[in-house]
């Protein structure tokens, strides 16, 4: 239905429903929430009669008052006036007399705003049907929710509804209750340990090493990813090679490597660290355009400006060392400190190599040392097939990138066709696709979860499963408002659990968040942010849980 040409008569007949049922019939929630809820714990569903003067055998409940009042006229005028997340749930029997099937709309009598829709379904008579919705809205006064349908002023309907959850949060609930410390919340990793291998937390080295913020790392994740500290240039200490090694590569030449390099003291700290307070972690990341010394492409490894990009043969063997090199590091040092327990279970082994603007014929980033030494994607496939040749077979290997989050993008279609490539590489082995999610609140063409799915969907296509790896929300240009923030992460969760991994599919097998406080998010220096302020995470500065940590939480005890 058209919600614009909503025949007047359905809404005053709506109205008319109306016995000013909710009233104060309500649950106040620990967290300042109120729940609208109706009580069908002896299995029997609740009738509301046909017509107007009807619907009255509902029980709603407070506390264990127990009231019998209408409840498909909710009135919500003591919510008006503020931002208000809706979050909605029931089963519903309608049965038409003439055996006809009918249109359900619950929805808010707002018509300034068109009348915004909660859920809407076709019913069979007679079927049960579930209705579950949410909805963000800026609700103004004196507004109410009803059940709209164009069979009403036929009188031929009989309705009959049970397990009906109407939860209302936002702008001003729960003011009052002060905010909890990260490490009396609920840990996160509890809350998602049926849903997702692991539950993820960015960190950098300097939080890691700090033993109070690592006592909350560890509480919410049951994996992290070091921000900076496995990068290519981090690994290599910004240090120019003085001394070298010969190292036969696969094509049986030999090759001169760095001797002195990579310094493993930072990334076997993390280890360490990560190893005692029980985490795992993915490795990142080791073929990047970014933060990867410039010397590692020239010839005879010279930097400044005579030096030159060296030649395809001389970068595939460095490429092939550097993996084998971090690879055999990584499993060795588990092999001696960790029983041969892997600390890294998943490996970005190529990150962002795709162009923004991928077309058919030019689909790769060309602001690359990599590419512009292959001009091809002969250096990601490489990439993979030394990752599987000196990866154990047990650690997962990623392909990572940003912007892949609508179905409909180029730059989605290219990631497919690379993806292919690898799969059709017989030596090669991909099996994760790594979905980074620096997402906005509505940032066209990504407007939400619902655009975002289109993508997960298309990648589940291949086979892969997808990690969300590096998860913030931005609130962009729009003024921050913790309220919508918490809705929009309780979204994408909602919709990252649907498309979870199970024993019967691939899916999504794990979520991490890119750091823990708004001041430190990497946003704030990021030049399309100049002027604004983001706050894309779940942690105040003090580590007390912003709403965005309860709506995460919240979430993973939905029904799915
Ligand atoms: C990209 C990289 C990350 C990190 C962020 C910014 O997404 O994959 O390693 O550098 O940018 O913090």
């Amino acid at each position: 239905m058209n919600r614009k040409i909503l025949p007047a008569v359905i809404f005053f007949a709506a109205a008319v429903f109306s016995l000013n049922a909710a009233g104060k019939q309500i649950v106040e929630n620990k967290n300042g929430s109120i729940t609208f809820v109706t009580v069908d714990s002896d299995g029997k569903a609740v009738e509301f009669n046909k017509k107007y003067d009807g619907f009255q055998d509902v029980t709603i409940v407070h506390g264990d008052r127990v009231s019998k009042r209408n409840p498909v006229n909710i009135d919500l005028s003591d919510y008006g006036n503020r931002t208000l997340i809706m979050e909605f749930s029931c089963e519903m029997k309608v049965v038409d007399v003439t055996g006809a099937d009918n249109e359900i709309i619950w929805m808010i009598n707002d018509f300034a705003n068109n009348f915004p829709v909660l859920a809407q379904q076709t019913v069979k008579s007679g079927e049960w049907t579930k209705f579950s919705g949410s909805l963000t809205i800026p609700l103004t006064e004196n507004k109410t929710l009803y059940i709209s349908s164009s069979a009403l002023e036929t009188e031929n309907l009989t309705f009959y509804i049970k397990n009906f959850r109407l939860n209302l949060s936002g702008d001003g609930f729960g003011d009052d209750i002060p905010a909890e410390s990260w490490t009396a919340a609920s840990p996160l990793k509890d809350a998602y340990k049926d849903y997702f291998d692991y539950f993820g937390l960015a960190v950098t080295g300097q939080e890691l090493m700090n033993a109070s913020v690592r006592k909350g790392i560890a509480r919410h994740a049951s994996s992290i990813t070091m921000g900076n500290e496995f990068k290519p240039d981090f690994v290599f200490n910004w240090q120019k090679p003085t001394a070298f090694v010969d190292f036969v590569a696969e094509d049986g030449k030999t090759y001169r490597m760095p001797k002195s390099l990579p310094v493993f003291t930072t990334v076997d700290e993390c280890l360490r660290l990560a190893r005692d307070n029980g985490l795992k972690m993915r490795g990142h990341v080791l073929v990047w355009h970014s933060q990867t010394p410039d010397m590692f492409f020239m010839e005879n490894y010279k930097s400044g400006k005579k030096a030159v990009l060296t030649d395809r043969a001389t970068m595939t063997a460095r490429q092939e060392w550097y993996i084998k090199t971090m690879l055999e590091h990584v499993a060795e040092w588990e092999k001696k400190n960790n029983n041969g327990e892997h600390i890294i279970t998943v490996w970005d082994v190529v990150n962002e190599a795709i162009s923004d603007n991928a077309m058919e014929s030019r689909w790769l980033r060309e602001d690359s040392n990599w590419f512009k030494i292959f001009g091809d994607e002969s250096f990601i496939i490489n990439a993979f097939r030394y990752a599987n040749k000196y990866a154990p077979k047990d650690v997962q290997l990623a392909y990572n990138d940003y912007g892949i989050y609508s179905g409909e993008s180029r730059k989605v279609k290219a990631a497919l066709r690379l993806i292919q490539e690898i799969q059709e590489c017989e030596d090669a082995r991909i099996d994760v696709i790594g979905l980074q999610s620096h997402v906005q609140i509505n940032n066209p063409p990504v407007t939400g979860p619902d655009s975002f799915e289109t993508a997960v969907h298309a990648f589940l296509e291949t086979g892969l499963d997808i990690q969300i790896t590096e998860l913030d929300i931005a609130n962009g240009s729009s003024s921050y408002s913790p309220v919508i923030c918490k809705s929009v992460y309780k979204d994408y969760f909602r919709m990252f659990i649907r498309n979870r991994k199970t024993a019967e599919k691939n899916g999504i097998s794990g979520v991490t968040i890119w750091g823990l406080r708004d001041s430190d998010t990497w946003l704030n220096s990021q030049k399309e942010y100049r002027g604004t302020k983001q706050y894309p995470l779940l942690f105040e500065d003090d580590y007390k849980c912003k709403p965005a940590f309860y709506g995460v939480l919240e979430a993973a005890s939905d029904e799915y």
